[in-house]
C-alpha cells in the first residue's frame, strides 16, 4: 500500500490546539450522526451545544462509572471496558473516536477489533493518543505508577488539585507513530487507514525550564523537516471499516 498522502507530520501544540476543531470537521464532513466516545470520562470531546445543533445522537463509554460522574451533566454515558469483547450494538455507529484513551487499554487487538464491531461499513475511527517512544512515555513504562505519578503533579502543577485529571496506567499498545507495523495491526482487525499524523515534542513537560523548552521546540521542529516515525510524541488515526 503507498502510504505517502496518508502519511503527515506536524508539531504537538497542533495537535492539542487543534483537536476540536479536527474532530467537528470529521463529524460535519462525514455526516456523522450515531457516535460513541470511547473513554470520554470527565472530559467529553464535544459539547452539547454542538451535539444539540448537529442533532447527534452521542454516547460517552467508560470503564469507570466514578471518571464519568465528573463530567458535565446531560451526556448520555454508558460504563464498559472495551478490552473486553462487546456484544450487541454492532454495526450501530458512524464514528466512534478516542482521545488518550488507546495507551491505557491493556488488549489493542480487542480494543480496535470492539471499536470495528460497534462501526457500520464504510463508518470512521479516529483515536488520539501519546506515541513510544516518546522519552516522557519511556519513562512512564519503565518507572513504578506511583512515582510517575509523583513525578506528574510536580511537572504540571495544579494537576492533582484540579480532579479532573487522574492518573491511568497506561501500556501504549499499539501506540505508535506512522510505522508499518501500524498499518499492517490496523488492516489486520478489519480496517482502512485514512489519515495518520504524527506529531513531534511534548514542550508541556518542560513548561517551568523556559530556555528548556526553547531548545525542545527547535528540535521537534528539525524532527518535523526530518521525521523519524518512531520518535513522534502523539499521534492522530483516522480509520474507516471495511
Ligand atoms: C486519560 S483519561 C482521558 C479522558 C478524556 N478522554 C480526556 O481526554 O480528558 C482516560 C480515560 O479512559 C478510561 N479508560 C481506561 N481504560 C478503559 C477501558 N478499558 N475501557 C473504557 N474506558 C477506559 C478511564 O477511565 C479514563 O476516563
Amino acid at each position: 500500500m503507498n502510504t505517502d498522502n496518508v502519511i503527515e507530520y506536524r508539531l504537538t501544540d497542533e495537535a492539542w490546539d487543534g483537536y476540536k476543531g479536527f474532530l467537528e470537521r470529521l463529524v460535519e464532513s462525514k455526516r456523522c450522526r450515531t457516535i460513541c466516545e470511547i473513554g470520554g470520562g470527565a472530559n467529553p470531546a464535544l459539547d452539547q451545544d454542538f451535539v444539540r445543533r448537529h442533532g447527534l445522537d452521542y454516547v460517552i463509554v467508560d470503564i469507570s462509572a466514578e471518571e464519568l460522574a465528573k463530567a458535565p451533566a446531560g451526556y448520555r454515558t454508558r460504563v464498559l471496558d472495551v478490552s473486553q469483547p462487546l456484544t450487541g450494538e454492532e454495526g450501530t455507529y458512524d464514528l466512534v473516536f478516542s482521545k488518550m484513551l488507546a495507551e491505557h487499554v491493556a488488549d489493542a487487538p480487542m480494543f480496535h477489533r470492539n471499536m470495528c464491531r460497534l462501526l457500520r461499513v464504510g463508518g470512521t475511527a479516529f483515536h488520539f493518543f501519546p506515541t513510544l517512544y516518546s522519552p516522557p512515555f519511556v519513562v512512564n513504562i519503565l518507572l513504578p505508577e506511583r512515582l510517575t505519578y509523583w513525578l506528574l503533579n510536580i511537572i504540571q502543577r495544579g494537576r492533582e488539585k484540579s480532579g479532573r485529571n487522574a492518573k491511568f496506567p497506561a501500556y501504549y499498545q499499539w501506540c505508535r507513530g506512522p510505522i508499518a507495523g501500524q498499518f499492517r495491526r490496523l488492516e489486520s482487525v478489519g480496517f482502512a487507514v485514512r489519515q495518520y499524523i504524527g506529531f513531534f515534542g511534548h514542550p508541556g513537560y518542560y513548561k517551568r525550564v523556559p530556555p528548556l523548552e526553547r531548545i525542545h521546540r527547535a528540535i521537534a521542529a528539525w524532527f518535523q523537516r526530518h521525521p523519524i516515525p518512531l520518535l513522534t510524541s502523539f499521534a492522530y488515526v483516522v480509520l474507516e471499516k471495511r
